[in-house]
């Protein structure tokens, strides 16, 4: 994915879409660029491979004053067509350098548009398939190909994307349209802020939350227009669209990083408030109740099956939910990866609920399991972070996980928050369908309310984990065991070494050990083992300090997280990170913490980037 600004007002737009920038570098850091109408036939655009930080270089080299206007846009990539290299950072413009254009997306028909413009004796200057809508603009604008957009940016715009297939937001300037921007979006993001004699574009609120919290959401196959007093919005053949105005509810400070060096040091900080406030107004008058719930008690009822589909970090959170839906509500509960999901010919029918979560709300898998379940009738819940983000969009029902911002590429409060809105999926589930009295529903609502204090206790420990990531700094393969509601654990904790450390980490369900990866155990191999409650669940307790000695006999390292007061487990720890002891089901809540410390300390360590992991980006646009 990419990030987008655009900006039309009374400030210095380079200044505005550079701040703009800097927030949504956390989407792409393979090149930045921004481009500038300057007046009197001025289109000032620079770009640069690499972080933004080498643009802002560029800049001062060529001198800012060049850039002077109050209309300009911006991008931050994360490369999908074309190495990361100058040419093929954005913006990218028409051969007249009349027009400049910034996408985030895919356009699937390039090849065959460029092949066409090729043939009409158009030269291309980069490998992306965003440069052909920079062409195909100006052909439009300037009437070349006839039809009636003859010096109309919006028409032009519409005329463009009405032939192009795949996902985009696009923003468009001219040289000859100084006082307005237009833009163009299909299942990519684009948000629209409204100030006060500026308007701004973005692909998320955090590029313009520093001006104005009130917002506009674009829906599918619109276009706007933005000026410095107001926009306008129309669909793919310029009639009238109607759009969804929100104010955001969260301010600058949470999209800063606070004193913290890296925002994921910041954001595994705030998990108490993210799983605070994902609960709050969850449970009223003695009842769980859903946000935007498009679904009746009767359809919760009527299902027969549950599917919780998702990726990476939110896929774990999905193995977590299995657990507690199915022993609640007596369902059957697949857990499944979004990217598979479609391509496997699921059993899906009006009785199945899918519920697909997703922190972003954009992911292209996600977004695609979503819209394939819908095709067979399935009724779909979103479990999302990002207000009205595409995924809720297509859902029957949403629920939002309310952890605010979350700009580390690694997720950590949003893990947490997801882990506590899918149990309130579950236990709405369990409340329509009778399999939990009221009283239960609300005992289970009441632990999960603890769960903040008990994280906040978590994080006032983690001294332990960090001294052990000092010591795993250079160690070549770290593996992850757990069982039950650890199992995931273990996985999320690999996940986050791999993607931070860019260190080799593979979680198993400790009972797996022996089927095989007990051969990868050799002298002096961290293992990190998750261990349940040796109250909670004693059988699998007392198997899982079996699997430790047999792994410590071998000569691996033990690194334990265990419940407080575990003195089983003591001897078989060479490390041992204590947790509280809170009920089974929300183990995952305590023990993930010092799995995401270790993870970022050990990559700190290694002299990495904590917040943006080399070829990752926060969210995934594409298939
Ligand atoms: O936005 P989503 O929750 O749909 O993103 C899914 C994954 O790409 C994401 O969880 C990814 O695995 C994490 N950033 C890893 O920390």
């Amino acid at each position: 994915m990419c990030g987008i600004v655009g900006y039309v007002g009374h400030r210095p737009a380079l200044d505005v879409v550079l701040d703009g920038l800097r927030r949504l570098e956390y989407r792409g850091y393979d090149s930045a660029g921004v481009a500038v109408l300057t007046g009197a036939d001025g289109l000032a655009v620079e770009r640069r491979a690499g972080r933004l930080a080498n643009l802002e270089a560029r800049l001062d080299e060529v001198g800012r004053e060049a850039f002077a206007g109050t209309t300009g846009m911006g991008h931050t990539r994360w490369a999908t067509h074309g190495p990361p290299v100058d040419r093929n950072s954005h913006p990218h413009r028409d051969g007249r350098g009349r027009v400049a254009v910034v996408h985030n997306g895919i356009i699937e028909n390039f090849a065959a548009l460029r092949r066409e413009l090729e043939g009409a004796g158009v030269e291309f200057s980069s490998d992306t398939d965003t440069e052909t809508v920079a062409h195909l603009v100006a052909r439009a604008y300037d009437g070349v190909d006839g039809g009636d957009t003859e010096g109309d940016l919006p028409a032009s715009l519409r005329a463009v994307c009405r032939r192009l297939d795949g996902a985009f937001t696009l923003v468009v300037t001219h040289v000859d349209e100084p006082d307005r921007i237009v833009a163009a979006r299909r299942s990519s993001p684009l948000v629209v802020g409204i100030g006060s004699g500026e308007m701004f574009l973005a692909s998320d609120v955090a590029a313009f939350i520093e001006h104005t919290r009130e917002a506009v959401e674009l829906g599918q196959d619109q276009v706007v227009t933005i000026t410095r007093d107001g926009y306008e919005v129309t669909d793919l053949h310029g009639e009238p669209s109607r759009v969804r105005a929100f104010t955001v509810d969260w301010d600058l400070s949470a999209a800063e990083k606070g004193g913290h060096e890296y925002f994921m040091l910041k954001e595994i900080e705030e998990q108490p408030e993210a799983l605070a406030n994902t609960l709050r107004g969850h449970f009223v008058d003695g009842r769980i109740v859903l946000d935007e719930q498009r679904l009746t008690d009767q359809d919760l009822r009527d299902v027969d099956k549950v599917f919780v589909v998702a990726c990476g970090t939110a896929y774990h959170s999905a193995m977590v939910a299995k657990y507690a839906i199915e022993h609640w509500c007596r369902l059957p509960v697949e857990v499944e990866l979004a990217s598979e999901f479609r391509y496997r010919d699921p059993v899906l029918d009006r009785d199945t609920l899918v519920v697909a979560v997703s922190q972003s709300g954009e992911t292209a898998d996600t977004l695609e399991a979503v819209r394939h379940a819908r095709g067979q009738k399935a009724r779909v819940l979103a479990v999302c972070n990002t207000n009205g983000a595409q995924i809720p969009r297509e859902s029957d029902a949403v629920l939002y996980t309310h952890a605010g911002p979350e700009i580390g590429v690694a997720s950590t409060k949003t893990f947490l928050a997801q882990i506590a809105a899918n149990y309130l999926v579950g236990l709405a589930l369990a409340q329509a369908r009778g399999t939990k009295y009221p009283d239960e529903v609300a005992r289970e609502f009441n632990e999960l309310a603890a769960m903040p204090s008990a994280v906040r206790q978590v994080l006032g420990t983690v001294e332990t984990a960090r001294r052990v990531a000092a010591s795993l700094a250079d160690a070549k393969a770290v593996l992850f065991l757990g069982r039950h509601v650890g199992y995931p654990v273990a996985l999320e904790g690999a996940l986050k070494l791999k993607e931070l450390a860019y260190m080799h980490a593979e979680g198993f369900a400790a009972g797996e050990l022996k089927h095989g990866p007990i051969a990868l155990i050799e002298e002096e191999l961290p293992v990190v083992v998750v261990m349940p409650s040796p109250k909670g669940r004693a059988v699998l307790h007392a198997k899982l300090v079996s699997n430790i000695s047999e792994i410590q006999a071998r000569g691996a390292r033990t690194i334990v997280i265990a419940e407080e007061g575990d003195e089983t487990v003591r001897p078989f720890a060479d490390s041992l990170i204590e947790v509280p002891a809170v009920p089974t089901l929300l183990q995952p809540l305590v023990s993930t913490v010092p799995l995401q410390v270790l993870a970022a300390e050990i990559a700190r360590a290694r002299g990495y980037d904590v917040d943006k992991p080399r070829n990752l980006a926060k969210s995934v646009t594409v298939e």
